[in-house]
């Protein structure tokens, strides 16, 4: 796979790996530089957050991590997961596909995943894994009612060269905006939450909560309209819709 990347990215790429976000942060423990992408044509062990499972076929599908070394405060580095959605969404709206995100970081089209993202951090590093559905087709049983592929969506296939290279380039220009710009990020971020105005379902660190998204706060947190008043979630699981 030859895609054109800004600097300092550059592409690996491996037949088959465990997990990308496992292997990339292997090669960032014994020194790889920042900008190291790790693409596995066929990932056996995909990882998505709360331990789940990943889903990607074998070349309809984009499975990679990218290694990041940021110079900002570790506190501002779970920003880069709004950086990266962000950065997702706006490289799919260049092709003329419409995506919005569901807070924190997964990308949406027409109230279906189409992608989702993983942040793990190391003591000086950060691994960015992005799980991209692109010429999928035909998802197994589990998924089939929640997950989309650009090609479903766009009607047409789409080269995933070009679509990794738009992800990267709009991630080169955002992961500079969680310092002093991050607002300009989060308004962004407002302008494609699929969240905001809905009533919503979640689990939180506190438990089960039901309410109202009301938007995201100017440090990126959730904030929800609960009968207990308003709440700021920093994460949540499992967020789903729920009739009003
Ligand atoms: C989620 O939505 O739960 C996150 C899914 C992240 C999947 C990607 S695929 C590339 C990278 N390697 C992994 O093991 N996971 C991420």
């Amino acid at each position: 796979m030859a895609a054109s990347l800004p600097d300092p990215f550059r592409l690996l790429v491996r037949e088959q790996a465990g997990s990308t976000n496992d292997e990339l942060r292997l090669l960032a423990e014994t020194g790889a530089s920042e900008g190291l992408i790790l693409l596995a044509e066929n990932q056996t062990a995909g990882r998505g957050r709360r331990g789940a499972a990943w889903f990607s076929p074998t070349g309809e599908s984009l499975a990679f991590s990218i290694l990041l070394r940021p110079q900002e405060p570790k506190a501002w580095w779970p920003r880069l997961a709004l950086a990266t959605g962000l950065a997702v969404a706006e490289a799919l709206e260049s092709f003329g596909l419409e995506a919005g995100i569901k807070w924190p970081n997964d990308i949406w089209m027409r109230q279906r995943k189409a992608a989702g993202i993983l942040v793990e951090s190391g003591k000086d590093f950060v691994i960015i894994g992005i799980g991209l559905n692109v010429n999928t087709l035909v998802f197994p049983p589990e998924v089939a009612d929640i997950a989309t592929s650009l090609h479903l969506e766009g009607g047409r296939p789409f080269l995933r060269p070009d679509v990794l290279g738009a992800i990267i380039q709009r991630l080169a220009a955002r992961r500079f905006q969680i310092g002093s710009e991050f607002s300009v990020l989060l308004d962004a971020v407002r302008l494609r939450c699929v969240l905001t105005g809905q009533r919503v379902s979640l689990l939180s660190s506190s438990g089960l909560k039901i309410g109202w998204v009301e938007g995201i706060s100017p440090t990126g947190e959730l904030t929800l309209r609960t009968r207990s008043g308003i709440e700021h979630l920093m994460q949540a699981d499992e967020i789903r819709l729920m009739p009003p």
